[in-house]
């Protein structure tokens, strides 16, 4: 019996001790990510410079969570899941501000289980189902304005939460923010929350050093924080660069809003910006199509935006549900997967492009973005690499926005691998023909062997062969590689004459596909003048210049027998340009070719351009970016019903196309002239009339 008691009181002792162990081990763990936790947020919030991905940084803050839930009486309020951010550091030049009412933050899913699981259903047992007004999560940075009597009196960041820094200065500069509010019917206090973030556009001027010289940016967040926390600036011009988008209110007096819809109409009417695809719905269903359908096409909005904003519409509802410390309960952020990932970087591959002109890009570890496996990004040209200070051996994150070609836009240097890091060696020599290379006064790097120069020649002939210009089917880019590899064609003539005994000599294609190719080359292939200029890969000579030069000359033998000083009169046409056509136009060689050429292609002049349309010879200038279509096919539809297109506006444009940029200076200009303007839905009615 004693000895039964022993078993029973030793077996629970082991049992007590290992739940100490576990008590403890636990508790490093949870103070070790705690402070990981502050620490990354300090470095976001405090020193805008992040060194985490974001999905790395949630999947940290998640795993917290769970272990503080696990076990609750390691819970502390100090812990980063009850805080806001990170806590207020004085700061050294912007004055602390006090918030009327705390600036949370936004719980967040990534997942359409955890949304309902997280979300919807917890709802559901407070209130009845009602409306949800869904939004754009926008990238940048949470302020909040104070109207006083309708004048903007202070501006202040989110800081912890609870106490920001007065930023007012320097939000006094943004274009979009009004310093006084419109109307009459504004409460007499208003403090109005919102997102100031920049353009894509915008990030790449400043990126390229347009407004003189400030640090390089690694995203859009951090510039638009950059931007913001100036303290001396010589260049006002670049806070035209931010925007501003309202989506909430603060403090306010007296007024009463039913719901956030309401918030938002009223504070439109106000004079504030706010965005264009808020929706509210009731079903659920439409809720996720909206979130799928912005996923989806996220990429072609003017400004970033990392998931939507799923908000419960009715504002009783909303008081009803209340707050944590940390966010509201009823609003939650559905978030869009990651486009970023982190990989190690293996080798830079020099590639030719169609022109000459070379481009690095970087070969790394495959990584899988949204289902996509990717082991190559382009890296543009060599002054990317040295931004960059990018070095073999770095990791980097990799970018995948939509159909976007990925892109390197950070490289975190482990400190641990310095000593391992290979410097990159910029070629002097071209990778595929040997030849010596040269530089542009940008530092361009660009092969001089012309067609020669073997992989000049496949890309080239990749061009020819595209829908957008001479638009053969059954000859691909392998078997352009293999004709070329071969020597068997050394340009465009050779391509349009080959015959079954040269196709013969390539490998694994069967009589059927040798056949198809012939059929589809027997006939002259029609072409349009424009597209006929494309097809030449004149340096500088895009699909809109060859359409302007194609209408300007009207026919090929104008065209041949210009001259600089024609060329240079032709609106649209910079003096690069010119002096690349009137130099290839000058050598008798590409006579040859072009002479060879009209044997195998017969040009389609202008006169069939369909007339007696909406667009038929209007002046057009486009702005801002589309939805629906892409700003390439919208030209191009544009240019086969006859319309010109300009880069500018001035009293002889015809219409405007509005796309979502709001502050484009060609819609103040438009304006100013009382320009006809049409947005993006009235355009692909009037394309639909003319199918
Ligand atoms: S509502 C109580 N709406 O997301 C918090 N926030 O992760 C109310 N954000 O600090 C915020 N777009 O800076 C709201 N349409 C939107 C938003 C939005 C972006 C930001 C905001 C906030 C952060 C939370």
């Amino acid at each position: 019996m004693e000895k039964k008691n022993l078993k029973f009181y030793i077996i629970k002792f082991i049992n007590i001790l290992y739940k100490i162990y576990k008590l403890f081990y636990y508790k490093k763990k949870i103070i070790n990510l705690r402070k990981k936790i502050l620490n990354y947020n300090y470095k976001y919030h405090v020193l805008n410079s992040s060194n985490i991905l974001d999905y790395q940084y949630d999947k940290l803050f998640s795993k917290l969570e769970k272990l503080e839930n696990l076990y609750p009486y390691l819970k502390n309020k100090y812990s980063p899941t009850k805080l806001v951010g990170a806590r207020y550091k004085s700061l050294i030049f912007f004055k602390k501000i006090y918030h009327n009412i705390p600036m949370l933050s936004l719980n967040n899913v990534f997942h359409k289980n955890d949304l309902f699981k997280k979300f919807f259903l917890p709802i559901n047992k407070i209130i009845n189902k009602s409306n949800f007004c869904c939004e754009l999560k926008f990238d940048g940075i949470a302020i909040n304005l104070l109207y006083n009597n309708g004048i903007l009196i202070s501006a202040a960041t989110r800081g912890d939460g609870f106490i920001g820094e007065n930023i007012i200065k320097n939000i006094l500069k943004i274009k979009n923010i009004p310093h006084v509010l419109k109307g009459e019917n504004f409460p007499k206090i208003l403090e109005i929350r919102g997102e100031i973030f920049i353009t894509k556009k915008n990030f790449k001027k400043l990126n390229e050093q347009k407004f003189g010289k400030y640090k390089v940016f690694s995203n859009t967040r951090s510039a638009a924080y950059g931007i913001l926390k100036i303290n001396k600036c010589i260049n006002k011009k670049i806070f035209n660069l931010l925007n501003f988008y309202g989506y909430g209110i603060g403090f306010t007096d007296k007024i009463i809003f039913l719901n956030q819809q309401e918030v938002l109409t009223k504070l439109e009417c106000f004079g504030i910006p706010i965005s264009k695809y808020t929706k509210v719905y009731y079903s659920y269903d439409k809720i996720i199509n909206f979130y799928k359908y912005f996923k989806k096409n996220r990429n072609l909005l003017p400004y970033n935006i990392d998931g939507i904003v799923i908000k419960i519409n009715n504002i009783k509802k909303q008081n009803i549900l209340g707050y944590t410390n940390h966010a509201p309960k009823w609003a939650i952020a559905y978030k869009f997967p990651s486009q970023e990932k982190l990989t190690l970087l293996k080798k830079i591959i020099f590639q030719i492009g169609r022109t000459g002109v070379i481009t690095p890009i970087a070969n790394f570890n495959t990584v899988n973005i949204n289902g996509v496996n990717i082991n190559f990004a382009t890296l543009y040209n060599i002054n990317e690499i040295k931004r960059l200070n990018l070095k073999i051996g770095d990791y980097i994150v990799i970018q995948r926005c939509g159909d976007v070609i990925p892109k390197v836009t950070n490289v975190i240097i482990n400190k641990k691998l310095l000593k391992k890091r290979i410097s990159i060696s910029i070629p002097k020599l071209c990778p595929s023909c040997n030849s010596i290379l040269k530089k542009t006064l940008n530092n361009i790097l660009y092969c001089t062997a012309g067609l020669s120069c073997k992989d000049q020649l496949k890309a080239y002939l990749k061009h020819f062969i595209s829908r957008d210009v001479i638009n053969i089917n059954f000859i691909g880019e392998k078997l352009i590689n293999k004709l070329v590899d071969k020597n068997l064609i050394k340009n465009a003539i050779d391509l349009l004459n080959l015959n079954s005994n040269v196709l013969s000599q390539i490998d694994n294609l069967g009589n059927k596909s040798i056949n198809k190719i012939l059929q589809s080359l027997q006939d002259k292939q029609k072409v349009t003048f424009n597209k006929f200029l494309f097809s030449l890969g004149i340096p500088e000579m895009g699909i809109v210049t060859c359409y302007h030069i194609s209408l300007f000359f009207k026919t090929l033998e104008k065209f041949l027998n210009t001259n600089l000083t024609e060329l240079r009169s032709i609106k649209n046409i910079g003096k690069k340009t010119s002096l690349n056509i009137f130099n290839f136009i000058n050598k008798q060689n590409n006579i040859n070719i072009i002479k060879n050429l009209l044997k195998k292609i017969k040009i389609i002049y202008p006169k069939n351009i369909l007339k007696k349309n909406y667009f038929y010879q209007k002046k057009i200038t486009i702005t801002g970016k589309f939805i629906f279509i892409t700003r390439f096919n919208l030209v191009k539809k544009l240019i086969i019903l006859g319309a010109i297109i300009n880069n500018y506006i001035s009293k002889k444009t015809d219409i405007l196309i509005l796309g979502t940029n709001t502050t484009s200076s060609k819609l103040l200009k438009a304006t100013k002239l009382n320009i006809k303007m049409i947005n993006e839905n009235k355009i692909i009615s009037l394309f639909q009339k003319y199918k």
